[in-house]
């Protein structure tokens, strides 16, 4: 390719300030180092973890940078030893990446590879601990690895999917981050058994694909619990049979559950990143065989308190990243998944825009009026 070893000009989303509307930049994207790729991304999402970040209440303010990590791409350059990958391979970026060496990833019970796990307070390449985007000489800081609210991004080729050519970008984006997270924190965490309870915590697209995976295991009662009773409609589709708004209460939802349920669920999962949501996904599950799995993201100076006779009385508590998927490994088996049609995902998808309106994505995340909100780079 012509543009092999040059750097790339193309059009990225800056957040140059915490909580300020992005703004759509000319960048200059270096060519990838050694074990890096460059990519042309063509579609990316917004999730929530990026809003997080953006707002940076509660996370490590790292400004001017460039959010996105739920994306698909294609391959437009590699640099030194990369030899899986080639210009042209479709491509998802994941923040959470997969070295094949270390000993996570020779373990079969993690996905938390020691060279590329997730952080999200580092915002250069990790070989040189620069940036390989620039404005005018400005150094613009990458976000989780991935940085795909860019035409252009370079990546770690142990972040990187190679995917069925065949599938379609703008449906199969969701699995790099959002639905894969949610579908693994019930299928590989949870696993719960046919005809169990199981309660979700959080009724966004992670909490969703997360009550997918309740569905595919055959449960027989998913419970959603949400602030926000517009989301139970929307859930409805994705198998949850019962819903719970704690506001609507005036004792603990764990409570509320275990009324409803003879003293518990046997497996809850929490996808909303609120602390006290964390607490009652532990205290709902029943006591003897109840499994609990934390999804969310915390704030940084979050804790969790519950007594510890909440453990004595045999439940137990797991936290997941990325649904516990080797990247590299698991995921183009999902992927197939999706173009074997045993999993849904246009039903996730509840806005599009183009790559010049990516603001409105944020606008309708704030709102809770989206689910995802499909953000296409070509207009
Ligand atoms: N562990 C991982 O690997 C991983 C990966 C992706 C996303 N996440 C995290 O998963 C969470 C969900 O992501 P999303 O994109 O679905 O977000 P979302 O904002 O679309 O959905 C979150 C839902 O949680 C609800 N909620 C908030 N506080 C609540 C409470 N106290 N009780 C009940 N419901 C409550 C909100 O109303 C909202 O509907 C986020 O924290 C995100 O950062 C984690
Ligand atoms: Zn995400
Ligand atoms: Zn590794």
């Amino acid at each position: 390719m012509a543009s092999t070893g040059q750097v790339i000009r193309c059009k990225a989303a800056v957040a140059w300030e915490a909580g300020k509307p992005l703004v759509i930049e000319e960048v200059e994207v270096a060519p990838p180092q050694a074990m890096e790729v460059r990519l042309k991304i063509l579609v990316t999402s917004l999730c929530h973890s990026d809003v997080c970040f953006w707002e940076a209440k509660g996370q490590t303010p790292l400004f001017p940078r460039i959010f996105g990590h739920e994306a698909a791409g294609i391959v437009e350059s590699v640099g030194e030893g990369v030899t899986d990958l080639e210009p042209g391979d479709h491509v998802l970026p994941v923040f959470t990446g997969e070295c094949k060496e270390c000993r996570h990833c020779k373990s079969e019970e993690s996905n938390m590879c020691d060279l590329l796990r997730v952080n999200a307070d580092r915002g250069v390449m990790l070989s040189d601990g620069n940036s390989r985007f620039s404005i005018r000489g400005q150094p613009i800081y990458h976000f989780v690895g991935t940085s795909t609210f860019s035409e252009y991004t370079v990546v770690h080729v142990g972040c990187l999917v190679k995917i069925n050519p065949a599938a379609p970008l703008d449906k199969v984006c969701l699995l790099s981050c959002g639905i894969s997270t949610g579908l693994g924190a019930t299928l590989n965490v949870a696993k719960p058994k046919a005809g169990s309870t199981v309660a979700i915590f959080g009724l966004g697209a992670v909490g969703l694909a997360a009550a997918e995976g309740a569905r595919i295991s055959g449960a027989s009662r998913i419970i959603g619990v949400d602030l926000y009773s517009s989301r139970f409609n929307e859930a409805k589709k994705f198998g949850v049979t019962e819903f719970v708004n704690p506001n609507d209460y005036d004792k603990p939802v764990h409570e509320v559950i275990a009324e409803m349920t003879d003293g518990g669920v046997d497996r809850s999962v929490e996808c909303t990143g609120s602390i006290s949501a964390m607490i009652s996904a532990f205290e709902c599950v029943h006591d003897g065989w109840g499994v609990a799995v934390l999804v969310g993201v915390p704030s940084k100076d979050d804790s969790f308190k519950t007594h510890p006779v909440n453990f004595l009385s045999e439940r137990t508590l797991k936290g997941t990243f990325f649904g516990n998927y080797k990247p590299r490994t698991d995921l183009p088996s999902v992927v197939e998944k999706y173009m074997n049609k045993e999993l849904e995902l246009e039903k996730f998808i509840s806005h599009e825009v183009p790559f010049s309106e990516i603001n409105k994505a944020f606008e309708y995340m704030l709102a809770r009026a989206s689910l995802r909100c499909i953000i296409r780079m070509g207009e």
